[in-house]
């Protein structure tokens, strides 16, 4: 679960030509872990962690920290009882969440767009550990700011984490005649991009790729209508108005894209693995010269005259009107 939030912040990159994040924090403040309980078989009571905090690195790994000592179930002598005897929280105080991030994907997600993921994370749990499925709802609320919600109930089975016993203690303390064995989870995960001076790790910065204040300019100098007529010669290969591949990947949205990221299109090996995102100066560069920029790449079309790739870079950039 928890996992998404991610990725560089293209969106941003292409606005200001600078700062590209490279990691996420949660924002604790904003973000909410809750789980519910049945008593009785009928009587049903809803609980939340209140310290949650985690980070996701730039290479997409994902840790989030709960905080058990943090539960919330509005009972004192409930919390401290679940405390001792189901989390076993002087022994593991942090609950730990850990799974692995396509940035990818998330860095295809532009500001206001939001898409569902399925991920598979690990949740260690008062000295247990075990997987669990999850299907997340992720919305890119700005550049800098992603929320992740659960799209379904989580279930999760105490006895998975060894926590039956803590329960059933906790039902003969209250004089209850059940406690339900399985809760129902949810979580409010918002995230902030940390940020970072340079534009991308020097690992994957491709020579050439220089994210200069004179090429951005020059791109905003680009003429869109010019670039619908230049756009003619991409047109052989190339979609812009609607999502359809052909001999090239369509380019609806291409500005701000993660390079090799239209999913069943068949890149190359070399298009596919580059960490390159497309911003206006990306762009610049590859059409260019696309092998120069992406060595391996199957795109042959290079274009002589500046001016041709700023107006089709502009016409890109407004949504190939
Ligand atoms: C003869 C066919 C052909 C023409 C003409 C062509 N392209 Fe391409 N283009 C491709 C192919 C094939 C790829 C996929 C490259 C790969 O996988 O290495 C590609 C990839 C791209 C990409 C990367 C897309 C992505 O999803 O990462 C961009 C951007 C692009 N082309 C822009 C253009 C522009 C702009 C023009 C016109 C000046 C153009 N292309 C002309 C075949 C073409």
């Amino acid at each position: 679960m928890i996992k998404a939030f991610a990725s560089a912040v293209f969106a941003l990159a292409v606005l200001t030509g600078t700062a590209q994040a490279e990691s996420w924090s949660l924002s604790s403040d904003d973000s909410k872990i809750s789980f519910g309980s049945v008593k009785k078989g009928t009587v049903g009571e809803v609980h939340h962690f209140g310290a949650v905090s985690g980070k996701v690195a730039a290479d997409g790994a994902v840790k989030i920290e709960i905080d058990v000592a943090s539960v919330e179930t509005w009972i004192d002598i409930r919390n401290e009882r679940m405390l001792n005897w189901v989390f076993d929280a002087v022994q593991f105080p942090n609950a730990i969440i850990t799974t692995q991030l396509d940035m990818k994907k998330l860095e295809a997600l532009k500001a206001g767009d939001t898409m569902t993921m399925d991920v598979t994370a690990n949740l260690s749990l008062a000295g247990q550990s075990g997987d669990i499925e999850a299907s997340l709802f992720v919305a890119r609320l700005s550049d800098g700011k992603v929320l992740v919600t659960s799209d379904e109930l989580l279930m999760l089975n105490v006895a998975d984490f060894g926590l039956t016993d803590g329960v059933e203690k906790l039902r003969e303390a209250a004089k209850l005649s059940s406690i339900a064995q399985a809760a129902p989870i949810s979580l409010r995960l918002v995230f902030t991009a940390d940020e970072k001076s340079a534009a991308v790790s020097p690992a994957v910065v491709p020579a050439g790729l220089k994210v200069s204040a004179v090429a951005a300019a020059a791109t905003v100098a680009g003429d869109p209508a010019a670039g619908a007529k230049a756009f003619r010669r991409c047109k052989a290969c190339h979609e812009a108005t609607s999502e359809k591949n052909k001999v090239g990947p369509h380019l609806v949205g291409v500005v701000g894209r993660a390079a090799g990221s239209i999913e069943g299109y068949n890149y190359s090996k070399a298009m596919a693995s580059t960490a390159i995102v497309w911003t206006p100066e990306a762009l610049g560069e590859f059409l260019k010269n696309p092998k120069e920029y992406v060595p391996g790449t199957k795109m042959v079309a290079k274009l002589k005259k500046q001016k041709d790739i700023d107006d089709i870079i502009a016409y890109l950039a407004e949504g190939a009107k």
